[in-house]
């Protein structure tokens, strides 16, 4: 299902926000734009405000960048170079104490990392999350310490316009012009037990 007028309302930011696939090769983001990237994950919650994130900051053209290209999946080989920057993830999914905060590690750093798609979104940045890479080659590159986990790469640039697009390569333009689907609610929302579609009318 995608979004519809006749769906229900949220936030522009939320309907408007997708995943670009093809970034301004030339846009730099700033010293400022990135702290307010990270000024909205750090504000997001946590179980027992353990905030179990990191970020390793990959800008285009320097060392760290480098190495991240050179860890991407065959897939992701394409479209995730020419953006500004590339954000490496990772949760401390092992600390020595209080191993119960350990299991919400990851939800605590996908919600953060939420907060900081949104605040993307409200500065017209573009934000493209990936998994396909190799983990622990950049795990032993960046020597993250044995009790975090490198989890994700998120891609922050300027979309590219199609107008102002040059020597992009047809696969990668391609790739912004397929259908975005949706499950319905009724396959994730329930009422009186798991399974038995919420009656949400007029929406289900
Ligand atoms: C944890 C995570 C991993 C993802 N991995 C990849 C990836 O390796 N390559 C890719 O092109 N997109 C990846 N995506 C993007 C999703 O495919 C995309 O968010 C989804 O298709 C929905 O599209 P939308 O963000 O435009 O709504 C990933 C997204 C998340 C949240």
């Amino acid at each position: 299902m995608t979004a519809s007028p006749t769906s229900p309302q949220i936030l522009d930011l939320l309907r408007e926000r997708r995943s670009p696939s093809v970034f301004d090769p030339t846009y730099e983001l700033s010293d400022e734009q990135l702290a307010s990237l990270l000024e909205a994950a750090r504000w997001s919650p946590s179980n027992g405000n353990a905030q179990p994130w990191a970020f390793v900051v990959a800008r285009r053209g320097d060392a760290a960048h480098e190495v991240l290209v050179g860890s991407l999946s065959r897939g992701n080989s394409g479209w995730v170079p020419p953006a500004s920057a590339v954000l490496v993830t990772a949760a401390r999914t092992t600390p020595e104490r209080k191993p119960a905060l350990a299991d919400y590690a990851r939800y605590d750093l996908g919600q953060a990392v939420a907060h900081l798609c949104v605040q993307a979104a409200s500065m017209g940045l573009g934000v493209h999350q990936f998994g396909g890479f190799d983990h622990e080659a950049l795990a032993a590159a960046y020597e993250v310490p044995d009790e975090w986990s490198i989890v994700s790469g998120i891609a922050v640039g300027r979309p590219w316009p199609v107008r102002e697009r040059s020597g992009v390569d047809p696969s990668t333009a391609e790739r912004e012009l397929r259908e975005r689907h949706r499950k319905p609610f009724s396959e994730f929302a329930f009422g009186s037990r798991f399974g038995e579609p919420l009656p949400l009318h007029p929406h289900d």
